[in-house]
């Protein structure tokens, strides 16, 4: 499963990739807000550094204005990735940016049939955010392996992002089921490296070695 990472501080970015960890980067009209940068200045700090896709999100809402939008950042760099969200307008966009060998990133994804529209109109990635519908007491994993299945009855090179991750389980569960990738916070990756046995295991080791007064170098 490849790891993006879902900010736009490109100083955590730069911390992750340094470790090859960052696959690519997802960002959000939300994320560029929270960096207080501005979105080209920015996407392009992180295209530099970052060889894989960048997703970088249109405002418009009409799909005319996404193709103007999409055709503007596609102008930042190579890897960028436009991201338009699931309605019906996105599609229309979707399908003529990808047709003009864009890659394109469909967002706000909550339903397998919003999925498998996106795939039919050539998304390269498809986000489905599995922590918005936890938060409203939908299992947002059922729909990760509910879109792996159509995927893969049908063959669509589409590949399944999940999205809106929340939890170092979220990024497990996700591979389980064969998310082709996932976009996490910086905290949620380094939180993979987290167990509790391990800091035990560690102190026992850590407090029996100082008894032995050596040392190592
Ligand atoms: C990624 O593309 C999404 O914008 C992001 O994962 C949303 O996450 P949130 O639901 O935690 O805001």
């Amino acid at each position: 499963m490849k790891f993006f990472v879902d900010t736009a501080d490109v100083d955590a970015i730069r911390e992750l990739h340094e470790l090859g960890m960052v696959d690519g980067v997802t960002t959000n009209p939300s994320l560029i807000m929270k960096s207080g940068r501005d979105i080209k200045e920015v996407t392009a700090e992180i295209c530099a550094m970052v060889p894989g896709p960048v997703s970088a999100e249109t405002v418009a809402l009409d799909a005319d204005g996404m193709i103007a939008e999409g055709r503007e950042l596609a102008k930042i760099a190579d890897n960028i990735t436009i991201k338009v969200p699931l309605t019906w307008a996105g599609l229309q966009a979707c399908k003529v940016l990808s047709g003009e060998g864009r890659m394109v990133n469909v967002t706000l994804c909550f339903s397998a049939n919003q999925a498998l529209l996106a795939a039919k109109a050539g998304a390269t990635f498809i986000s489905p955010f599995v922590g918005r519908l936890d938060d409203i007491n939908i299992d947002g994993m059922d729909l990760i392996a509910e879109i792996r299945q159509i995927y893969d009855n049908y063959d669509f090179s589409t590949e399944i992002l999940t999205a809106s991750i929340r939890s170092a389980n979220h990024m497990k569960e996700a591979a389980l089921i064969g998310a082709d990738v996932a976009t996490a916070p910086p905290n949620v990756i380094k939180a993979m490296a987290n167990h509790v046995l391990t800091d035990k295991g560690l102190d026992a080791f850590m407090a029996d070695w100082a008894k032995t007064g050596q040392s190592i170098v």
